[in-house]
Parts: C-alpha cells; sequence; structure tokens
C-alpha cells in the first residue's frame, strides 16, 4: 500500500517538505495550510488562448451555447451547485471533521467552513490544479483544513494517515469542474481544440487517446453505449478505429458528428457529448471506483453524521442509489408495497428520491441542469 508525505504547516506559503516521507515512496500528497509557492505561481501564469463557445459547455447538460471566441486565462471558476440545499443538509452534523471528496476549487467547502467554526476540513482531490485554486479559496482558514492529491476511493488510508478515525460528515459533488471542462488543454470539452487527454489527474494515466487508439472494437462500443447511453455506440467505434491515430478533441468529434446519421444530427445536444462524456467516465475509472468510496465513507460516518452525493449522469446516479438503499436496509428486490426489511440498516436516508436544483438555479448555472442530490445519516455505529 502506498503512503502520502505529510505536509505539516499551517502558514499558507510555507509549507516544509518533510525530510522522511511518511512510508513508502508516493507521487500523491498532502498539505496542510496551502501549498508551496511555486505550485502557486506557475498556475497563474499558465495563460492559454482558444476559441470557445458561450454556456453551457458541459457534455452533461447538452444544448448548445452560441459561439464566441474569448481569450481564457487559468483562472478557477467553478459555481458550487445546489450550495443552500448541501449547507442546509450538513447543518446538523456533530462537531468534528468534514470530507469533501471532491474539493474542486472548495467552494462548497469554504461556504461550509464559514458557517460551521467547529469543523476540520480534509479536502481530497485528483486534480492538482484543483488543489492550488483551493488552496488558494481555503487560504484565511488557517489551520483547519487537509489538502489531498488522491482519488476518493483511498478514502480509508488518507484518514489512517491523518489518524483519523470518524468523520461528521461527507461531500460527494461528482463529475469535472466547469475549469476542468473550460480549459482546452485538458482535452474535455468537444466544443474547443485541445490535446485527448480528459484526465482529472494529470499525474496518471490512460489518457483519452490511448483509450481511443488503442481500444478494441468491442470495447469502444461497450464504454459508449455504457458511459454515454450512446444509441450509435457500434457506428462510431467503428468510424474510430478508421480513423486512428486521432490525437485531438477537433479530430475525435469530427469522427463522432461524420458517423452519426444526418437526421440525429437534428436533435438537440452536441452530437459528441455522449461520446466525450463516456471516455471521460472510462479514463478516469468514474463508475469503477464509486461503490467503493460510498462504503468506506459509510463507515467511518460517527453517529448522527451525515454525507451528501451529488451526481450529474445516469449511471453515476444508478450506483449512488443502490448502494444507499443497501445501506438503508431497503432490499431493491422486494416489491415497493410489500414491508422493506429494515433490520440491516446503518444509515437513513435524508429525502425518497433525488432532490434537484432550482429553475432559478438551472437559470443562473445551466450546468446543474442534470445534478441529482442524495443525502443520508448514519444511524449507528458499526
Ligand atoms: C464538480 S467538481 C467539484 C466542485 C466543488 N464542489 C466546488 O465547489 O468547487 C468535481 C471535482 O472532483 C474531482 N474528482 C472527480 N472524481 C474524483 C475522484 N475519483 N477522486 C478525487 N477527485 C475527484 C475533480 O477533479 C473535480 O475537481
Amino acid at each position: 500500500m502506498g503512503s502520502l508525505p505529510v505536509y505539516k504547516d499551517a502558514s499558507l506559503y510555507s509549507a516544509r517538505l518533510p525530510s522522511s516521507p511518511i512510508g513508502e515512496k508516493s507521487r500523491r500528497r498532502i498539505f496542510t495550510g496551502g501549498l508551496p509557492i511555486s505550485e502557486k505561481e506557475a498556475l497563474k501564469r499558465m495563460t492559454v488562448s482558444s476559441s470557445a463557445n458561450g454556456y453551457p459547455l458541459d457534455p452533461a447538460v447538452g444544448s448548445s451555447g452560441c459561439r464566441i471566441t474569448r481569450t481564457y486565462t487559468a483562472e478557477y471558476s467553478h459555481h458550487p451547485v445546489m450550495l443552500a440545499e448541501v449547507l442546509d443538509l450538513l447543518d446538523p452534523i456533530p462537531s468534528g471533521v468534514f470530507l469533501d471528496a471532491t474539493l474542486g476549487g472548495a467552494g462548497h467547502s469554504k461556504a461550509f467552513l464559514e458557517h460551521r467554526d467547529d469543523i476540520h476540513l480534509v479536502g481530497i482531490d485528483q486534480d492538482p490544479q484543483a488543489q492550488i485554486a483551493a488552496s488558494e479559496t481555503l487560504s484565511s482558514f488557517h489551520g483547519r483544513f487537509d489538502l489531498v492529491h488522491e482519488r476518493f476511493d483511498h478514502i480509508d488510508r488518507i484518514l489512517d494517515q491523518l489518524k483519523i478515525d470518524k468523520l461528521s460528515g461527507a461531500l460527494f459533488d461528482l463529475g469535472v469542474s466547469s475549469h476542468q471542462l473550460d480549459t482546452p488543454s485538458r482535452g474535455f470539452s468537444f466544443r474547443t481544440n485541445g490535446p485527448l487527454d480528459m484526465r482529472m489527474d494529470t499525474t496518471s494515466e490512460p489518457k483519452a487517446e490511448d483509450i481511443v487508439n488503442s481500444a478494441s472494437l468491442s470495447e469502444l462500443s461497450r464504454i459508449l453505449r455504457e458511459h454515454g447511453d450512446e444509441r450509435f455506440h457500434k457506428k462510431i467505434a467503428r468510424a474510430i478505429i478508421a480513423a486512428r491515430p486521432l490525437s485531438t478533441t477537433a479530430e475525435l468529434s469530427e469522427v463522432v458528428i461524420d458517423a452519426i446519421p444526418a437526421a440525429s444530427k437534428k436533435f438537440p445536444g452536441h452530437p459528441a457529448r455522449r461520446t466525450f462524456q463516456a471516455i471521460r467516465i472510462a479514463v478516469n475509472k468514474e463508475i469503477e471506483i464509486l461503490e467503493s468510496a460510498i462504503k468506506q465513507t459509510i463507515h467511518r460516518l460517527a453517529k448522527e453524521g451525515r454525507c451528501v452525493i451529488i451526481s450529474y449522469h445516469s449511471g453515476e446516479d444508478r450506483i449512488v442509489k443502490k448502494t444507499l438503499r443497501a445501506a438503508a436496509g431497503l432490499s431493491t428486490t422486494v416489491p415497493k408495497h410489500l414491508p422493506q426489511p429494515k433490520e440491516q440498516a446503518i444509515i437513513r436516508l435524508l429525502a425518497r428520491g433525488g432532490q434537484t436544483p432550482s429553475q432559478n438555479e438551472i437559470s443562473q448555472n445551466p450546468r446543474s441542469k442534470s445534478a441529482r442530490l442524495r443525502s443520508f445519516e448514519k444511524m449507528r455505529e458499526d
């Protein structure tokens, strides 16, 4: 098992490198208080030019925006989705440690730290750029947070290394951030040209181009069908294989547009959006790791601790729903009209179905449109 060097220093710009990292070598890092100045400056200096469209850009939202040209600066920008609902649901949690498993730019976490001064934050993100942005956002909360560059299915390992036993609360705001989508060099968007990358963790493998250029026909077809609900998965998979090698988002987008029947191009939404979503999910193993991360969180929550999970596509939400219903003792096999077995329940669901954003939020932030929020409370220690 790999372990993480820990940076223990509450002052923002002077995190010290430990003289001997704990455990074996790892590229993952935990920062307490902030990041070294060199990393923050590197992000700020990163400026790229691109042709991009107006919102919504999110493949999950799907309707197309009007095309504009803008110069893009790599300032981190992301509106926390369903913020009022998240704060409301987390309001009653006991004092202690709150885990933000998808920290991003720390929009939700900052608001929660402001709201509750008896909370210490552990913020996980696998994207090094998100960590840098979050460190800046949280700079006024000296000593109240730990930032961890890691994938969220390693929650047990991270908490063990931080010597944290129980959590008071947790948040998963799944999927990609606006910053990732809007940065052409990250290769997430079919609307801007960039390398076929799509990695949230820029230190990991594979990139999108590895999958696009080497997956078999059946594997590509399965990815498009399962992760993108793409009707034309076979046609697109065949076209991708015929067009190999592909190295840019524009090339992939063009191949998809050419592959699908003309009539279906009239449907709302960009024709390549499902393909991009599917490949992104495969690159980042978004589906495989979710159930394990939720189970680790349930186990780590203290009695009366709460967790909020926001998902953005049906595949993700299916896993969230199934995992939570099982932990709540709600059998998925017993028909709804029959008494549901409750004796195994270790959590209680805080709402019957998934909550969705208000019309007002959707009009302010169209990318929130596909959000579905599920929440629960731990009923007893396990
Ligand atoms: C929707 S954004 C979160 C935005 C955040 N709530 C805010 O208010 O700024 C999702 C973030 O989770 C990260 N992420 C997604 N899957 C992850 C995983 N498996 N492990 C760690 N981070 C992940 C992404 O890199 C991205 O920064």
